[in-house]
């Protein structure tokens, strides 16, 4: 049995920066308002033709150089998002296709705001057995395509925007203790129209009709204060469970990394938990929520900023769509 641990990270944001100033010629909101409820001053949006393909690739690579790993190291890709360029095939092919790693397999994971999570448990076990060695985890979303610039979708458009973040995988070699300790994953898709994009839907006939997008049905609709109290409520349960059997407290942990869904779910989760605000890096200020990719987005910056090092004990933190909820352990 062996372990994994993460030895690369990085990611990428397209150009083109979208402030609340911006939104607010758009739609009836403003500054004040997307600042206080949500912590957001600005996100990134493509500009026409870039896909998330191409946004992972610069991920990918990044995370590569960062790992000090050839891309050709590379023997399994794990691709989360919710915004896939097609329907059909998945993103994680096109990516490994754009990487050069024809044969390579590659694997989309459809899990929302958590899909980073639920593929780092899956590289991780993929790797625990000895099944692939070197696994690239990454996530990716172009929301700025997919969000209604009009009054009706404001409490969804103001929150999103794109990016991706990716980390490279392999084998532990520093011994006990080290690497991913312990991942924990949920779902309950009880909740799963409290946070969904209705059409096109394969259980409509035709999958997408005029109807559909005259009535918004394509947009992402959400019952904003549902999704906050169970997001406050499900990450400390999870980030505890991470916890237990470990030997770790939370006062152990060094570094958190926290889902950018909203700042004041942070805040409240840490101030519920009592972790000090020096221990947490946050950026939805910049990119608003990035869903699959926020986590290794905030992962490499915390690293670039010196708050994540190498033996740091980190808790990383999701929760979103479905609804579905995750924590990992990890001695960097
Ligand atoms: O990543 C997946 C997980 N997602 C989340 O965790 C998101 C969780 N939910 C949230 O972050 C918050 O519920 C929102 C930011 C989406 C909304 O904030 P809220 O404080 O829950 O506002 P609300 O939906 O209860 O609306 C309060 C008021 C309403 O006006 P009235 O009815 O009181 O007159 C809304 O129409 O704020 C209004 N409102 C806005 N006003 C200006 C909603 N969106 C906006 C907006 N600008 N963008």
């Amino acid at each position: 049995m062996y372990k994994a641990r993460i030895i690369g990270t990085g990611f990428y944001v397209p150009p083109k920066v979208v402030t609340n100033a911006d939104l607010a010629k758009l739609i009836d909101t403003t500054d004040e308002w997307i600042q206080a409820r949500t912590g957001v001053k600005q996100r990134h949006y493509v500009e026409p033709g870039m896909c998330s393909a191409e946004m992972s690739e610069y991920a990918a690579r990044a995370a590569c150089q960062d790992a000090g790993i050839d891309v050709s190291d590379i023997d399994f890709i794990y691709h989360a998002t919710l915004s896939p360029d097609h329907l059909m095939p998945g993103t994680g092919v096109m990516l490994g296709h754009r990487l050069g790693l024809g044969g390579v397999p590659a694997m989309d994971v459809r899990n929302q705001c958590t899909g980073f999570v639920y593929s780092l448990a899956s590289a991780q076990a993929m790797i625990e057995t000895g099944m692939y060695k070197t696994i690239l985890v990454n996530g990716c979303e172009i929301h700025s395509t997919g969000l209604e610039f009009a009054d009706r979708g404001r409490d969804v458009t103001v929150i999103f925007g794109d990016g991706a973040g990716s980390a490279i995988l392999t084998r532990e070699t520093r011994g006990e203790g080290y690497g991913i300790l312990k991942t924990v994953l949920h779902a309950d898709g009880k909740f799963y129209k409290a946070l969904w994009c209705e059409a096109e839907s394969s259980c409509e006939h035709p999958r997408l009709t005029h109807e559909m997008l005259d009535d918004g049905r394509i947009f992402v609709k959400m019952k904003g204060k549902l999704v906050f109290a169970h997001a406050c409520q499900r990450q400390p349960e999870v980030m505890r469970e991470a916890l237990e059997g470990s030997g770790y407290s939370l006062e152990d942990v060094d570094a958190f990394v926290f889902h950018q869904a909203n700042l004041r779910i942070i805040q409240y989760i840490c101030g519920q938990l009592e972790v000090p605000e020096s221990k947490v890096h946050n950026n939805i200020d910049k990119y608003g929520n990035t869903t699959a990719a926020t986590i290794p987005i905030v992962m490499h910056e915390a690293r670039q900023k010196g708050l994540i090092k190498e033996g740091s004990l980190v808790l990383i933190s999701s929760f979103g769509a479905g609804f579905t909820w995750a924590a990992s352990l990890v001695r960097f």
